[in-house]
């Protein structure tokens, strides 16, 4: 593997998730009861009864699935495994790549490019993850295939050094703005059945760190989002660390901003020690900002109150991320809009529930140990008959962090001004405050910390919901939903809101699965996990495909000792009923896999191969590797996963 690319990743790995949530909320259970009988609505959750009765050895039992009729494929544990390996009667074959041309005039790929910024805003970002097809009206074989280009993996050429001990040259910190992002793609199915892209399609369009985005919802305008270069507080540049997605039921595409916290540097201690804005998500307070050091090519990333400019220089741009960004993939001149009213954290995704009435929630974790499970409930409802009517539904709505107490039963705590503790006196002078900082306002409230909360995934007959909780080293107490110290595997967990609302204040929860180490094998509790079918560690990515199959996607650091059973990153399926879960794709080393879509047939399925470690797509151990999208089909034609 590239030795830059692996320190890099673990680099960003160890402060992504560090745990600052210095709130002390207590974890509410050390013990799953055992005399609960489990009351998920529907289905699902007549299956599940039982589950809580035996306890965790319950799930583990061996079912046959009816969802499930692939073949698994094995562990990979090669260290020098440098290809995609999907299930028997599968092709998987690299579709889209970092670099290749996505605008008019983009040059091919040049792995020796330098300070080429102006291609790379033409160009494919890196780091693919969350990812969505949106089917033109009335045409399912075409389509946009819309993902986020999370971050980079610098150097962008090899022939640059990262040295953070000097200013960073302008044009290789351009460059890597320009690969963050998002990539609109035309795709269809030809003739021949094979899905292309379409090269010179007038939706193909590259959004980046480098463009103008409109800020709405309740804080545009606001004192706290105005800078010395936006006094308005109304526009801002670009939009970063896309992680994961969602869809809106009026067909644009959601990207989430997660890890943004690690662009900025506040140097000043003191204004660090009282501004929650920047304390309370971790910006780098001394040195550089954590991941590249743009601050010292350009100042809009040095958030160092300076009295001597207009609304104190750069100090409120870190206040102009952490949001979930809508844009409408069919507008390719439409200006991406930040939606403020989602609330502002390390945000994973936004999952949409729909309600047939039209009303929505939207599910997000905030991947950070000890950080909260969020929805975001729409005030008015979707209209299918009124488009106009539906443009700025998410300007206006309640945020809500849950609150998981043992006995499978929980809350959602409304962060709203007034409510929960959220009162001048706690520091929460108006509405802009609390959603601003909405992980402290979740601290007062009383909000569960999660063993790092990722992707969320809406089960599209039941409306359950499932939540990746990754891992969680710094766990120390546990409780129903984290139960396990040290842990390195992490769990999915899945509610139900009462009577199916997606409004409602109170769920049942339960545990789906803990990841980890066979039950009967000889690592010591907190590795074990209660998988009934092929092992994995670390759930980060999911998705359910139209059948309801939940698809699960992993990362952990594949040269981790810990995970030396687990061999590369993986994409598995399960099933929500018997909760079987079977491998089908297995990833080059150093990679994990992210982001998934589909056709409307679900005859092809898109899945991302997140920072491949060694030669990946050219698997010729010399090329340099490349995130890169992959198409899945059947042999046969068939419906993936059936
Ligand atoms: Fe971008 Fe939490 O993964
Ligand atoms: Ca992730
Ligand atoms: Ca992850």
């Amino acid at each position: 593997m590239s030795q830059d690319h692996q320190q890099f990743h673990q680099r960003l790995e160890a402060h992504d998730d560090a745990s600052i949530n210095p709130s002390g909320n207590p974890p509410l259970s050390s013990l799953l009861d055992p005399t609960r009988r489990n009351l998920l609505k529907g289905g699902l959750g007549l299956a599940a009864l039982g589950f809580f009765a035996g306890g965790i050895a319950a799930c583990s039992r061996a079912n046959a699935s009816p969802l499930l009729s692939f073949r698994s494929v094995p562990v990979q544990l090669d260290p020098a495994f440098d290809r995609v390996l999907v299930a028997e009667g599968y092709r998987a074959v690299p579709f889209f790549s970092w670099g290749d041309p996505v605008e008019p005039g983009a040059p091919a790929w040049n792995p020796d490019a330098s300070d080429d910024w102006q291609a790379q805003l033409k160009q494919a970002g890196d780091n693919h993850d969350g990812m969505n097809f949106f089917a033109f009206p009335g045409e399912p074989e075409r389509g946009l295939l819309v993902m986020n280009h999370e971050y980079v993996n610098p150097p962008l050429h090899p022939a640059s050094v990262i040295d953070t001990s000097a200013p960073r040259p302008l044009a290789e910190v351009r460059k890597e703005q320009a690969a963050h992002g998002v990539s609109v793609i035309e795709v269809r199915r030809d003739a021949d059945g094979q899905w292309r892209r379409v090269l010179d399609s007038a939706y193909n369009r590259r959004i980046s760190m480098l463009t103008p985005m409109r800020i709405a919802g309740p804080l545009a305008g606001a004192d706290c989002m105005r800078t010395a270069s936006d006094p308005r507080g109304l526009e801002v540049l670009g939009t970063l660390n896309n992680c994961a997605t969602g869809i809106t039921p009026w067909g644009t595409f959601l990207t989430c901003e997660e890890n943004w916290h690690n662009y900025f540097i506040n140097r000043d201690p003191d204004d660090y020690a009282a501004r929650v804005s920047h304390r309370r998500y971790g910006l780098a307070a001394s040195g550089t900002s954590k991941n590249y050091a743009w601050e010292t090519a350009d100042p809009r990333f040095d958030a160092t109150p300076d009295p001597q400019q207009p609304h104190g220089g750069q100090v409120n741009e870190p206040h102009r991320f952490g949001w979930v960004v809508e844009i409408d993939p069919f507008d390719p001149l439409g200006q991406p809009i930040k939606r403020t009213a989602f609330g502002r954290f390390s945000r994973e995704c936004a999952a949409l529930r729909l309600a047939d009435d039209g009303r929505m929630a939207f599910y997000s974790g905030d991947d950070a140990r000890n950080e909260y499970v969020y929805k975001f409930v729409p005030a008015g409802r979707f209209d299918p008959a009124n488009p106009a009517a539906n443009r700025d539904l998410l300007d206006e709505g309640t945020l809500y962090v849950a609150r998981f107490d043992k006995g499978g039963r929980g809350q959602w705590l409304a962060l709203v001004h007034g409510q929960n503790g959220l009162n001048a006196a706690n520091g929460f002078p108006s509405q802009v405050e609390v959603l601003l900082n909405a992980r402290a306002a979740a601290d007062i409230a009383g909000a569960t910390p999660m063993d790092r909360p990722e992707w969320a995934a809406v089960h599209p007959h039941s409306g359950e919901v499932y939540v990746a909780l990754t891992n969680n080293d710094a766990r120390r107490e546990t409780d129903a939903a984290n139960p396990r110290p040290n842990n390195l595997h992490g769990q999915i967990l899945r509610f139900s809101e009462d009577g199916g609302d997606p409004a409602a204040t109170a769920f049942d929860w339960e545990l789906f699965l803990l990841a980890g180490e066979a039950e009967g094998s000889a690592v010591p509790a907190h590795l074990k996990g209660t998988i009934s079918g092929d092992l994995f560690s670390s759930p980060d990515g999911l998705a359910f495909d139209e059948a309801g199959r939940l698809w699960i996607q992993t990362d952990y650091d594949d040269e981790d000792p810990a995970m030396a059973s687990m061999g590369c990153n993986q994409l598995l399926c399960a099933d929500p009923r018997t909760r079987e879960v079977r491998r089908f794709l297995v990833g080059p080393r150093g990679c994990e896999i992210t982001g998934l879509a589909w056709s409307p047939d679900g005859k092809a399925m898109w899945a991302n191969i997140q920072h491949p470690g060694l030669s990946y797509p050219a698997s010729d151990g010399k090329t340099r590797p490349r995130s890169t999208t992959v198409l899945i089909t059947r042999e046969d034609g068939g419906v993936i996963g059936a």
